[in-house]
């Protein structure tokens, strides 16, 4: 009988929103009087920016005539998308990336997972803990790490993010070969700073290394002076790839819209030592397994670009953040050390605790569920990652019901 790939077999089984789900059903059962406010979800709960929606209505009244009607598309995405990505997101802000090195996708999440494909099998990991899962499980799935210990895979380099280091992990002493940043952070809301993304790049400059800048939550910063792309880094052009999304900046989450950027002088060797351009092994790929995101959809981030697009993009991420605002204050005032929420749209809890034990102390006394730091790696434990996506009255109740717990 044909075999499976038995990679899968050592994924941690991910029961981190399972268990949260199991938790919550039990508690609403026995509880039935007593609402729920979700804090831990990771995704938008405002509607699209109006110029958006009237992107896609126009776009869809084109796929309904013959003379504007569109079918496959480039798979790199069209060029008045790739273009107004250049300009906008790189070029206006003095890093150097041409539209024909960005690659248009239905999400960054399958672009990060996508990725490692085209390295080499013994390629050496460096991935963050905590961390997005994506990283390590699309490794793990590729036979790239050897099994699971305790909640850490051999063969992976983590690198801690903890309190000591300000949850921005140094470069470390080892060299790696591929190494997975994302700033702003999810789960803890960090963001790094001009100096320390320079010695990344420095790192991976003399290790001949690749970084791969997931850039997802970009749109949050507000600190002047905190890089948004990889890219604004001197020398990143030739160790890194950036990865951005439209979903928690226009809220294109069930829209889908993404883009990886991958300069066309970044380097990888084959086993011989001779030198190839990433650039033309990912357009092989992603020409090979996709075949573009949707002609309206591609309108509808087009739009963004537009000035009313980027006023209605930054209202939408500032009311997030007013939000996160709100939390981090709350926290603060409960004694609490947090960080995040001021450039990014989730708040790290240092709680002091057993992640879960605060977890189930917030659902049963507060009705409020968070997402407990564990299930994000090991250095997760202690903590909870709070959500800034909600409605304004859920955050103020939810906030309000937790003081009245912790008092
Ligand atoms: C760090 C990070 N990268 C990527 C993604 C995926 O974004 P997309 O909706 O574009 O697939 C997420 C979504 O939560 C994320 O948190």
């Amino acid at each position: 009988m044909i075999r499976l790939n038995e990679h899968f077999s050592k994924l941690k089984a991910s029961y981190l929103f399972a268990d949260i789900a199991r938790r919550v059903n039990a508690f609403t059962q026995a509880n039935p009087d007593k609402p729920i406010i979700r804090l831990g979800i990771g995704d938008v709960t405002e509607p699209l920016p109006p110029v958006c929606i009237a992107a896609l209505h126009a776009a869809t009244d084109e796929m309904a005539q013959r003379a504007t009607f569109k079918g496959y598309g480039p798979e790199q995405g069209y060029a008045f998308l790739r273009e107004a990505i250049a300009r906008h997101d790189f070029q206006a802000h003095g890093a150097q990336v041409e539209a024909d090195e960005i690659f248009v996708s239905d999400g960054s999440k399958c672009d990060v997972a996508n990725i490692q494909e085209i390295f080499a099998h013994d390629t050496r990991l460096a991935i963050p803990d905590p961390v997005y899962p994506v990283y390590v499980d699309t490794n793990v799935m590729a036979g790239r790490t050897g099994p699971d210990h305790g909640g850490r895979y051999d063969g992976i380099l983590y690198l801690d993010s903890t309190a000591a280091n300000g949850y921005v992990p140094a470069p470390p002493a080892q060299p790696a070969d591929l190494i997975y940043l994302c700033f702003p952070n999810n789960p803890t809301g960090a963001v790094a700073t001009q100096a320390q993304l320079t010695a990344w790049v420095a790192y991976a400059r003399q290790h001949n290394a690749i970084i791969l800048f997931d850039a997802a939550y970009e749109s949050y910063v507000r600190t002047p002076g905190i890089p948004r792309s990889i890219y604004e880094i001197a020398g990143a052009r030739d160790v890194a790839i950036e990865f951005r999304s439209f979903s928690k900046l226009a809220g294109f989450t069930g829209l889908r819209c993404a883009y990886t950027v991958v300069p066309k002088n970044l380097k990888a060797r084959d086993a011989a030592g001779q030198e190839h351009p990433v650039h033309a092994l990912w357009n092989r790929r992603h020409t090979t397994k996709f075949n573009g995101v949707a002609y309206p959809v591609q309108k509808a981030a087009a739009a963004v670009y537009s000035a009313e697009g980027q006023k209605q993009t930054r209202e939408l991420t500032d009311f997030y953040l007013g939000n996160a605002k709100l939390i981090r204050e709350a926290v603060t005032k409960l004694g609490m050390s947090c960080i995040g929420g001021d450039n990014a749209p989730y708040i790290w809890v240092n709680t002091g605790r057993d992640s879960w034990e605060f977890f189930d102390l917030l659902l049963n006394k507060a009705q409020v569920v968070c997402t407990p730091g564990a299930g994000f790696g090991k250095c997760g434990e202690g903590h909870v990652r709070i959500s800034a996506f909600n409605f304004r009255e859920n955050v103020a109740t939810a906030l309000g019901r937790i003081a009245a717990a912790l008092r």
